[in-house]
């Protein structure tokens, strides 16, 4: 009896309760309103048979996308350094800050990051020059030791970790050893093929390294930019069809090591070469890898339709972008939701990540003598750490976290967010992608979310979902917002 009249008392509330929405982030472009959370409380919209706004967004529910891993940046040395040293200086601080950018637990007031990029070996920010082997000529790696890398990147992703059980880490070197290139130097240089086998080896072991210190990959690339060197910071030359033998080998040496679980991915480098590079790696060696990575410093976002169209059952992950100090702050902002936030996942891919999560005031500290992020205009992290300890969110934050929580799982180890088809009309100012999210019992509701960028004025808009129109003014800036059906 008691079962039964909760059954129907169930049933009764559920369609009521649904379709409403309640939960409203919001980041305005006049900087009032920085990722504020709203809760309707009381007073929901509601879909409604009603349509009177004067634009619309459609959602489509049964158009399906990739499902998605999250958003997020790159844990560069420099940017763990900066963080242990807050966490000495001031670990109540260092775990807000922490908290603030990494907790994914539905609710919480947090970015929640759930992608993590974390060089292998020495990026242009790292405090000087090292691989895991250093060793000339070290062909059998009997030398290598991935605590080459400081101490502090291990601590600090673990403490990451610690806050964050679906992290996503994504291993990328910037350069081979030295000794593997025709330079002999871990600045610039072209990898020499004949030690294709030696390279594999030692990306296998970097696996382990981590695995060892409990931090194992989601993902691992082979080169950071192939197609760029520069002797003033690691990089390295290696070609598409050397890069498919390096991930044939890789992913032999991976399936039987354990790590059938972890994927390869290929390029890592920038829009431009969408169609040529990452096409020739699949048709090189398509079956050892998942997909391939881009960059924004060249081309544009649509340019990653020419690898989804030539090989669209492959994953598509967008892994770096660098803000720039001088800029102003919603053109920034803009910028990165129309190209990567939104206009990336809406070009299929299946995450969205920037550069250092945290550097100094002046782009600091950048590994000596580096060209890479110099002059007028240092690079900016997601988070400007000041030396007092104070932190600032930049627009990169923002810009994540709007994008973050629509994606993160609802449940706690529960589904990402698959895209969803969304189309508008009746405005040139409002850029849209919109996702659900399952749920771990299929007896819950899934979540519709929607991430929007409304350039122009504040514009009343009908968000149209299963013949049904909420209607709600969008403000100037990034809204994100959600409802169950
Ligand atoms: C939506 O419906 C609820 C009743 O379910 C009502 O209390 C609320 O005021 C309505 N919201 C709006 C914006 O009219
Ligand atoms: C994440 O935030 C929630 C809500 O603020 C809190 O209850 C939870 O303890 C945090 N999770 C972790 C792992 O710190
Ligand atoms: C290295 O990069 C800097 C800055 O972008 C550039 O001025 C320099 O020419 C580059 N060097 C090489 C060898 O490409
Ligand atoms: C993006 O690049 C393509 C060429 O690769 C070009 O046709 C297109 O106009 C560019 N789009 C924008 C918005 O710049
Ligand atoms: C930590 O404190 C030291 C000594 O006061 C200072 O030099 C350093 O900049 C501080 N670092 C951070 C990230 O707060
Ligand atoms: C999706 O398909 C189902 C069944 O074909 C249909 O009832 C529903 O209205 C469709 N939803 C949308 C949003 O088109």
């Amino acid at each position: 009896m008691m079962f039964c009249s909760l059954f129907v008392g169930l049933t009764l509330v559920l369609p009521i309760a649904s379709q409403q929405i309640y939960d409203i982030w919001t980041t305005s472009s006049d900087q009032k309103t920085l990722f504020q959370y709203k809760n309707l409380g009381t007073n929901p919209i509601n879909f409604t048979d009603d349509a009177s706004a004067s634009a619309s967004i459609t959602i489509d529910a049964n158009t399906t996308y990739q499902e998605m891993i999250g958003f997020g940046g790159a844990m560069t040395d420099s940017s763990a350094k900066l963080l242990s040293e807050l966490k000495s200086n001031d670990s109540g601080k260092y775990w807000d800050l922490m908290q603030y950018m990494f907790n994914s637990s539905d609710g919480a007031n947090s970015a929640g990051m759930t992608f993590l990029r974390v060089p292998l070996g020495a990026s242009d920010f790292s405090e000087n020059f090292y691989t895991y082997d250093d060793t000339k000529g070290d062909v059998s790696l009997a030398k290598f030791d991935v605590s080459t890398a400081p101490s502090y990147l291990f601590d600090i992703i673990k403490d990451v970790q610690s806050i964050n059980s679906v992290i996503k880490v994504h291993l990328c070197p910037w350069s081979p050893p030295g000794w593997m290139k025709d330079s002999g130097n871990i600045g610039g240089g072209k990898f020499t093929s004949s030690y294709t086998k030696t390279y594999a080896q030692y990306l296998l072991n970097a696996l382990q390294g981590f695995k060892n210190k409990g931090i194992t990959a989601y993902a691992i690339s082979l080169q950071n930019e192939p197609e760029n060197e520069n002797d003033s910071y690691p990089t390295a030359l290696i070609p598409a069809s050397y890069e498919a033998k390096i991930g044939s080998e890789l992913r032999a040496l991976m399936d039987s090591n354990g790590f059938t679980d972890t994927i390869i991915v290929a390029y890592e480098h920038n829009w431009d070469d969408a169609g040529a590079y990452p096409v020739e790696v699949m048709q090189d060696a398509g079956d050892s890898f998942a997909g391939a990575a881009f960059h924004c410093y060249a081309g544009n976002v649509s340019d990653q339709d020419e690898f989804h169209s030539a090989y669209p059952d492959k994953d598509i992950y967008f892994t770096e972008c660098t803000g720039t100090f001088n800029g102003d702050w919603w053109s920034d902002l803009q910028w990165y939701m129309n190209n990567i936030f939104i206009g990336s996942v809406n070009h299929n891919s299946k995450n969205g990540a920037m550069w250092n999560l945290v550097l100094d005031g002046e782009g600091q500290p950048l590994l000596p003598g580096s060209t890479s992020c110099g002059g007028s205009d240092p690079c900016r992290g997601v988070v400007t750490l000041n030396s007092d300890g104070s932190y600032t969110p930049n627009q990169e934050f923002y810009a994540i976290a709007q994008a973050s929580k629509a994606v993160i799982p609802r449940d706690e180890n529960g589904p990402f967010g698959q895209r969803i088809g969304s189309t508008v009309s009746g405005s040139n100012n409002l850029v849209v992608t919109a996702y659900e999210t399952k749920r771990s019992s299929s007896q819950d509701q899934s979540r519709y979310s929607l991430v929007v960028l409304n350039q122009g004025d504040e514009t009343s808009t009908a968000i149209q979902f299963n013949g049904k129109n909420a209607e709600y003014t969008f403000p100037t800036g990034v809204t994100t917002l959600w409802w169950y059906a």
